[in-house]
């Protein structure tokens, strides 16, 4: 499986209070047969970490997990809220893309009711794909909506955890019908310390419910496309 979307890296965000605490985590993610993690750090409110520096601390923790003989393979990119200026000229903008590639992690706040479908297009028109963070967690958007979203060529990523970890008296039943529906690119950790890892159990779910190859599309082939082994 490969994680998209994960706030393992130490210190930069809520993620992660410590590189130990991070390495436990990733041999977490490491025992559920997890071989390609994106590091996708928080950039909104507070979280608006210098792109060098970033980068920096981010092969930082490369090291050491390489030191710690942890067998995943780490990507930087970061998990943006969006604004229409920030995202106004995405070449220059401050953020990282998802493995530094033309795919965008895009948040919006969970009261979104419409902004997505105009955000998709500016994102687009700019050669760049946004993937929709946890898009079950607007639960203003319709179906409908989402769907025309999609159709437009953006990417939806849900949470494993949504379904199949603590979240999903929230979101399960809304998860299953966007899948139902035919509407999920994406299944990622969205990982932090203070929650559990749940991308095993969720394989098993989508595997058992939806089929073999749905579970392959949304949880490993998918995210290639991303990280750029497929291209
Ligand atoms: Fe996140």
């Amino acid at each position: 499986m490969i994680d998209i979307h994960s706030h393992f890296l130490p210190y930069v965000d809520d993620g992660s209070p410590s590189a130990e605490i991070s390495l436990a985590m990733l041999k977490m993610a490491a025992g559920q047969g997890v071989t390609d993690i994106i590091c996708t750090p928080h950039y909104r409110g507070n979280y608006k970490p210098e792109k060098e520096g970033l980068i920096k601390d981010f092969k930082k923790f490369c090291e050491l997990k390489d030191a710690a003989n942890i067998g995943v393979k780490l990507y930087l990119g970061e998990e943006v809220f969006y604004d229409a200026r920030l995202f106004g000229d995405i070449k220059t903008a401050p953020f990282s893309t998802l493995a530094g590639g033309k795919y965008v992690l895009t948040e919006f706040s969970p009261e979104a009711v419409t902004g997505v479908y105009d955000a998709a297009l500016s994102v687009l028109s700019q050669g760049y794909i946004p993937v929709i963070a946890h898009i079950e967690r607007c639960v203003r958007l319709s179906e409908d909506y989402i769907a025309d979203v999609r159709a437009l060529g953006a990417l939806i990523q849900v949470n494993a955890c949504s379904f199949a970890g603590r979240e999903k008296k929230f979101f399960g039943k809304r998860v299953y019908s966007l899948f139902s529906e035919g509407l999920v690119d994406l299944v990622a950790s969205d990982f932090h310390y203070s929650r559990d890892y749940c991308m095993d159990k969720a394989y098993r779910i989508v595997r058992r419910k939806f089929g073999e190859d749905v579970a392959e599309t949304v949880f490993v082939s998918n995210a290639k496309k991303i990280i750029g082994e497929s291209l």
